[in-house]
């Protein structure tokens, strides 16, 4: 059977450890637990004439458009705790189901939304319903994302932190950020470079390129791309997909603040998405998703009736809770997103390892 919400009512402190690659410190906890919804969850239903919301990679985006962001973030940031639509909450909802705050429903195993097939698609959802109350809070339904264009390798592409997000005082700063990792230094999609000094750009390009063609190319079915099954009361899941795995995590590890104890806020899924920075990344991660179904032919995703079938919960524009579907998520026309085309994808799809 597919995994569906759990019960809200028992909730649990999440636990926050340190991840890979920061000197090691005890285990905490913090409480992320949802904020009870106030009316009876309904099933969302896909507007029939989606709005449009195309999305543009951060690094070609104009002063006005940069200007709209921040008055969006502000917004956001500026809504009580109370509020299911505020930043601290929305980045609570990831820190929910990420640092294990629930049970699976009926079950003693923790539900996780990383580390499966439902990676992708919870991820998607999850942008979709954070867009549209950034649209609603300045009120323009158009309002879209940005993508953090890491993966294009090309002269000023997008591999590095956009500077959009680099302004101290505006909402879609975060101090909380690796200051070494500033522009011009090049972001890096492989794991085993990071922390590594020694390395040119050439070689960090090089590495790049290996890791999106490894990643998305090389892969080419939904186990290995997407992640494997996860049902209805299993364990902890724990094998992701390469694009979750290797570019993914990478990124938000490279973010993060090595200076702080659990790398925040990008390095730690409790905090990763009270960082602005963690929507335009994590639509990279949606447009890849959606690049990967149109290599070599299609690329199908999962078909198991579990995948299609699973559900999540998540907070609408205006502040009420939805119950949605996997299936409602596999194509992004119908949620009116659509992803702006850079020249960049080429050079590592045609890259020869
Ligand atoms: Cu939910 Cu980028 O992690």
């Amino acid at each position: 059977a597919p995994v569906v919400p759990p019960d809200l009512t028992t909730c649990a402190p999440a636990s926050v450890t340190t991840p890979p690659g920061v000197p090691a410190a005890p285990a905490t906890t913090v409480n992320c637990c949802l904020l009870p919804p106030t009316k009876p969850i309904v099933d969302y239903k896909l507007p029939t004439k989606p709005q449009i919301h195309k999305r543009r990679p951060a690094h070609k985006v104009d002063a006005d458009y940069i200007q709209k962001y921040n008055k969006a973030y502000e917004l956001m940031r500026a809504l009580p705790t109370t509020d299911p639509r505020s930043l601290m909450r929305q980045a609570d909802i990831h820190c929910a189901f990420c640092n294990g705050a629930y049970n699976q429903l009926g079950s003693t195993n923790k539900l996780q939304v990383h580390f499966s097939w439902l990676f992708l698609p919870w991820h998607r959802w999850y942008l979709y319903f954070h867009e549209r109350i950034l649209a609603h809070l300045i009120g323009d339904p158009k309002f879209s994302l940005v993508y953090w264009n890491w993966d294009n390798q090309a002269n000023v592409g997008g591999n590095i932190m956009p500077a959009m997000f680099n302004q101290q005082g505006s909402a879609l700063y975060d101090a909380k950020r690796n200051q070494n990792h500033l522009p011009p230094v090049l972001n890096t999609l492989a794991l085993s470079d990071l922390g590594n000094t020694n390395l040119t750009n050439e070689q960090i390009i090089q590495d790049n390129l290996n890791v999106m063609y490894q990643s998305v190319v090389t892969a080419s079915t939904p186990d290995l791309f997407m992640g494997k099954k996860y049902s209805a009361g299993d364990p902890e899941p724990n094998i992701g997909g390469t694009l979750e795995n290797a570019p993914h995590t990478a990124i938000h590890a490279w973010t993060g603040s090595d200076k702080e104890t659990y790398l925040e806020d990008m390095g730690n899924f409790y905090s990763a998405a009270r960082d602005p920075i963690f929507y335009a990344h994590h639509s990279n991660v949606d447009r890849l998703w959606a690049v990967w179904n149109t290599i070599g032919g299609r690329r199908r995703d999962h078909t198991d009736p579990d995948f299609l079938n699973a559900q999540f919960l998540f907070y609408d524009e205006c502040g009420d809770m939805v119950r949605v579907r996997v299936e409602d998520a596999l194509d992004n026309s119908k949620l009116g997103v659509s992803y702006l085309k850079v020249n960049g994808d080429k050079l590592w799809l045609n890259f020869e390892p």
